[in-house]
């Protein structure tokens, strides 16, 4: 297998808006090509691809799959591989969340919390692990802080994270010293994309917040950043970006 691009490559799963488009955005800036991953959010990765592309030709492409259906993870796998034979990063971000009500949750409710924040990444870390290797590069997975301190209506999700957590750990030790493997473990950074989130709770998270305020989209780019460009002797570690929250 050679090389065929001289930048970082990076893939950022669900990278069509909110923090994971931020981030691809970040990193372009600093000289990365950009792999975009979207499910529905087509016009949003559309968007943001043509407008990376007309900085830099050829700097980004969008890809699509569902991370709920299993054969979708080797596809993806396999286009990252054909685009540049090249890979630098992975940044695990995409995420379903979502309430459950215990009593009433669903095995396809299950199904597809474990699938977009546990399974996924692991699998996609196997298949892309050729190509990490062969640029001594790098793993990030995006957790949340109520992995450790779970939600009472969230109980899936929060095991999924607390799985994607306890894969960072391992990972780190199985793919060392070739590939390192990270995790930042945000806050609350933007308020849930359904709008859904009383005023009440929002205002508990931030009387519970020593920092008093919310995370921005920047402060999770800048941690992923550290871990990848600026932490050789890291890994295994998981960063909480969350103002204090979670020392509560
Ligand atoms: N926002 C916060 O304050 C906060 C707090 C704690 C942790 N986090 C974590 O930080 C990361 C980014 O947060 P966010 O709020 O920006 O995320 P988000 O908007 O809730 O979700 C990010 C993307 O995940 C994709 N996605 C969800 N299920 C998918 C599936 N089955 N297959 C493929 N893609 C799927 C969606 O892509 P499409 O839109 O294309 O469908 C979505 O745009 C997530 O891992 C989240 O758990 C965020």
């Amino acid at each position: 297998m050679t090389i065929d691009s001289s930048r970082k490559v990076a893939l950022i799963t669900g990278s069509a808006r909110r923090i994971g488009a931020h981030t691809a955005d970040y990193f372009h800036q600093r000289d990365y090509d950009i792999v975009l991953h979207y499910r529905s959010s087509g016009d949003g990765a559309k968007n943001l691809r043509d407008r990376l592309n007309a900085v830099r030709p050829h700097s980004c492409i969008a890809l699509h799959a569902d991370l709920s259906d299993p054969a979708a993870w080797e596809q993806l796998a396999e286009q990252v591989r054909s685009w540049k034979h090249r890979l630098d990063l992975l940044v695990n971000n995409a995420s379903s969340y979502y309430a459950t009500e215990f009593g009433n949750t669903t095995l396809s409710q299950w199904n597809d919390l474990f699938a977009s924040n546990a399974m996924a990444p692991f699998f996609l870390t196997q298949y892309l692990l050729p190509l990490l290797k062969q640029s001594r590069g790098c793993v990030v997975n995006i957790v949340d802080i109520n992995a450790d301190k779970p939600l009472p209506d969230f109980t899936p999700y929060c095991m999924a994270k607390a799985a994607l957590k306890a894969m960072t750990l391992s990972l780190a030790r199985a793919l060392a010293p070739e590939v390192r493997v990270n995790g930042v473990s945000p806050g609350t950074i933007l308020w849930p994309a359904d709008g859904n989130m009383p005023d009440s709770v929002q205002q508990a998270i931030l009387t519970n917040t020593p920092m008093q305020t919310i995370g921005s989209p920047d402060d999770i780019a800048k941690a992923i950043y550290f871990l990848a460009e600026q932490a050789p002797f890291v890994t295994g570690q998981i960063i909480a970006v969350d103002g204090g929250y979670s020392l509560r």
